[in-house]
């Protein structure tokens, strides 16, 4: 059985049939994620804690009856018209290229013409991952569209290879795994380095999770980002010069960091500082949860702020600002930034029922500090990718 609002299958199959004059025989919905803990740790072979939400890029399908396939943008009012055996190269930064990306790696596979239309409710920009959601979403589409049998890992591994090759951007698998393999109502633990998961329940007793969305996006996220990962490679080589024995960050401690500190240098140091203690405060977090101790893991999650915002330097003003406010108030057991970083979203674990107020506080005083709105999103842990085939639809 599909967890999606009927309310949006309808709306989705509407705008298909309204924009096609026929109604879909696929609909697929890839959903966006949040992290609970491990952040910037995916790259570096640790362990990560997403959860896919019930923010989606909705995808609806059906055959073409000319040779050329047809993508529509519905949110953006633009169309993407290509033969889908054709050669695909990376252009300037647009959408496409998502689709370019993901179609480049189903090149030897006989794709059928077909018209898809796309259309999200994840905000882009917002650290909730809507560029993951729409590569996998894309491919696990045209994964059902060619009986290619492909599974859900290299499917994940798909979206991962068009943010590398067509967007530019060198991420981990963290995003798309949790797009592909979320499950409701709880957090994956996923292990970076094997891959494997497992899943831990999300419920705190009386404490919940909320999103506030900072609004902003600052420029040159992407290349800061792969500095970032760069910084962390080039400590990691230079702890192996003196330590073969270590083959990835999971198996330094401070010890390695502090005895090569001068060989790495000072920037580097710190990148490697953080994550060794990210990499600790995850196991900690992962405990927390089980034990549904709230106090515990709202600490953690303001350690992890702290790090980000003076190790890892991605935070910026106007989350280290939200995040300061938040946890002055007392009914807010912990925040951070969360995602990327360079804007997008605070996540914030509060006691239950003081959302309005935690809300009413944060956005007005942010308001007469930056002049910017911000949003707030309450947040709902969903299963990952989901379809409908054009016989189950409602
Ligand atoms: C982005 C990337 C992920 C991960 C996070 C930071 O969302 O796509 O792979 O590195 O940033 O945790």
């Amino acid at each position: 059985m599909i967890d999606i609002p009927n309310a949006l299958i309808r709306e989705l199959s509407f705008n298909f049939k309204a924009h096609f004059g026929k109604s879909p025989a696929l609909l697929v919905f890839a959903p966006g994620r949040i992290n609970l803990i491990g952040e910037h740790i995916d790259y570096n072979d640790g362990f990560v804690c997403p959860a896919a939400i019930d923010k989606y890029v909705g995808f609806a399908l059906g055959p073409s009856f000319t040779e050329q396939s047809i993508v529509l943008a519905q949110d953006l009012g633009e169309e993407f018209h290509f033969d889908a055996q054709e050669n695909f190269h990376a252009s300037e930064p647009h959408w496409t290229n998502y689709i370019k990306g993901v179609l480049h790696q189903f090149s030897g596979t006989d794709i059928a013409p077909f018209q898809l239309l796309f259309q999200s409710s994840i905000p882009i920009g917002a650290g909730l991952s809507s560029s993951a959601a729409l590569s996998c979403g894309f491919a696990y589409a045209l994964n059902e569209w060619t009986k290619e049998g492909k599974t859900k890992e290299e499917l994940a591994l798909i979206g991962q290879r068009t943010e590398h090759d067509f967007a530019g951007v060198n991420c981990g698998l963290m995003d798309q795994f949790a797009s592909v393999f979320g499950q409701k109502d709880s957090f994956i633990l996923m292990d970076c380095r094997d891959l494997s998961l497992s899943f831990v329940h999300a419920e705190l007793k009386d404490s919940t999770f909320l999103l506030i969305d900072s609004c902003v996006k600052h420029e040159l996220a992407e290349s800061a980002y792969n500095q970032r990962r760069a910084e962390c490679e080039h400590a990691l080589d230079i702890v192996k010069q003196s330590f073969p024995e270590v083959t990835s960050f999971r198996q330094c401690d401070m010890r390695h960091i502090e005895a090569t500190r001068e060989q790495m240098g000072e920037i580097p140091f710190r990148r490697a500082s953080f994550v060794i203690s990210e990499m600790e405060r995850v196991h900690e977090a992962m405990s927390a949860l089980e034990n549904k101790d709230a106090k515990l893991l709202g600490g953690l999650l303001n350690q992890t702020h702290e790090g980000l915002s003076a190790q890892y330097d991605v935070s910026c003003v106007e989350l280290d600002f939200l995040q300061q406010n938040a946890v002055n108030q007392e009914d807010v057991l912990g925040a951070r930034m969360m995602g990327g970083g360079f804007g997008g979203c605070l996540l914030v674990l509060l006691k239950k029922d003081c959302q309005h107020s935690v809300i009413q506080t944060l956005t007005k005083a942010y308001l007469a500090k930056f002049g910017i709105e911000a949003t707030a999103y309450p947040i709902n842990i969903s299963q990952g990718i989901q379809h409908l085939s054009w016989h189950e639809q409602v």
